[in-house]
């Protein structure tokens, strides 16, 4: 069967289980121009050589390199500090998955390191090794670092856009909330995004979380949720003792601890998730991590009309914004919502100077467009709504000191529309 054709067929199927899945909520905001969906194919005329390449930090001082081949081949990574001088190489594991008639390439994951911070690395991949040397820099040992923030990416023209403001930001590591590539069950929409995010990915660690349109059940045919996500976006998990890749922690910058956590999961009391979170939590020493930065997809704090209501958001929150609040978390970033929104410091609904920042930054230029309508009044807590594509740069200078900016992808220009100085919770001796 042509693919376009599979494509189409799949885009049925997802259409039928759609009135299903929409959980009740009617969504009645309107959006406005939506840019086209980007198909990216594979750009080799030798279609065996690597493609979709992408890198994660796993330690302190190590990257997860992942990429595709159609072909089985070695998952074997050569690197070195110059391209003359690829003198290490590393080997690990490939696997693949099966998703109704859809049989994914070979997926291959190789952790190379220890690797110098802050310093730039040429690899090669496969063995014989690829004719292409790929680049990366690694993350700085210590602060300052420079994260880009984003969510909701999706693929289309304004997809580009953002990539692009991004990639001239020259950021350390990308922070994404979940829904990466809107593939929504057509499986060749993953290759696609792998290969739209390459030129970024391939050079800076992307670490990612699941939003709804990862999950890619569907009923009696494939009822395991997350495969392409898990299979292709492998996080470091094991490294922070967590049983899942769809939550996880690592620090970065000897000074910020990140948790990326998952919202279409379990976090009730007493799910894995809830006692893998307290526990990391415990462990932060924020002698050492001054700065605690969380992940989430569905946003708890929202005044947009868009995705009121949701279990995601209403009882994730219950759950855990009392172990987030007494941990002292600095930021809370969320995607889901098609827009941008910046909170005060927040704890239950109220202004508290010792509660997180919420920010939603779920503008990353996805089909589906924004969500441009809010509540009306707009509650005090909330600092700033835009509904416009853009993306977010968190700047961290020092032990107390951040700088969060974001763009909007003004005319195709990455126009800086709203920036606010933070200050650590452990700088507030008040929040101790
Ligand atoms: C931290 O960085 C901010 C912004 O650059 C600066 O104003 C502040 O003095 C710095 N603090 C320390 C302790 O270096
Ligand atoms: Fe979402």
């Amino acid at each position: 069967m042509g693919m376009v054709m599979q494509m189409r067929l799949l885009q049925l199927v997802v259409l039928f289980i759609g009135v299903f899945e929409l959980n009740g909520v009617v969504c009645s905001y309107t959006r406005p121009p939506v840019r086209k969906t980007i198909f990216v194919p594979h750009d080799d005329d030798d279609s065996n050589s690597p493609e979709q390449v992408h890198i994660s930090q796993v330690g302190q001082d190590k990257m997860r390199i992942s990429w595709i081949t159609s072909n089985s081949g070695p998952a074997k990574v050569e690197y070195g500090p110059s391209p003359s001088s690829i003198a290490f190489s590393e080997t690990g594991s490939t696997s693949s998955y099966h998703y109704t008639l859809y049989e994914s390439g070979e997926i291959h994951d190789v952790v190379i390191g220890p690797l110098k911070p802050n310093t730039v690395y040429y690899y090669r991949l496969g063995d014989p090794p690829s004719s292409r040397t790929y680049q990366l820099k690694t993350p700085p040992s210590q602060l300052p670092i420079k994260f880009a923030v984003t969510g909701d990416l999706g693929q289309t023209e304004w997809t580009k856009s953002t990539l692009e403001h991004i990639e001239k930001s020259n950021y350390d590591m990308l922070l994404l909330a979940g829904d990466l590539a809107y593939a929504d069950m057509v499986q060749e929409l993953w290759d696609s995004y792998g290969r739209l995010v390459e030129p970024l990915a391939s050079q800076r660690p992307w670490m990612v979380t699941q939003g709804n349109h990862e999950i890619e059940k569907i009923p009696i045919i494939h009822s395991e949720p997350f495969t392409a996500f898990n299979a292709r976006w492998r996080m470091p998990y094991e490294e922070s003792a967590s049983d899942s890749n769809l939550y996880y922690s690592f620090d970065v910058a000897g000074g910020v601890h990140v948790i990326m956590l998952g919202s279409y999961t379990d976090f009730e009391a007493g799910s894995s998730q809830y006692q893998w979170l307290q526990g990391d939590l415990k462990k932060v020493d924020r002698s050492k991590t001054p700065w605690v930065v969380v992940l989430i997809h569905a946003p708890w704090y929202n005044s947009n009309q868009a995705h009121q209501g949701e279990k995601e958001s209403v009882n994730m929150k219950a759950a855990l914004e009392g172990l987030l609040y007494q941990a002292r978390v600095d930021f809370v970033f969320a995607g889901h919502v098609h827009a941008y929104e910046r909170f005060t410091r927040v704890y239950k609904d109220k202004a508290d100077n010792c509660g997180p920042v919420h920010i939603t930054i779920g503008d990353g230029g996805n089909r589906e467009g924004l969500a441009t309508n809010y509540i009306d009044p707009k509650p005090d807590i909330s600092i700033f709504t835009e509904a416009s594509f853009g993306h977010g740069i968190l700047e961290v200078f020092n032990a107390s000191h951040a700088l969060w900016s974001w763009h909007r992808n003004d005319n195709d220009e990455a126009t800086a529309s709203d920036s606010a100085w933070l200050t650590t919770l452990t700088s507030n001796p008040a929040c101790k």
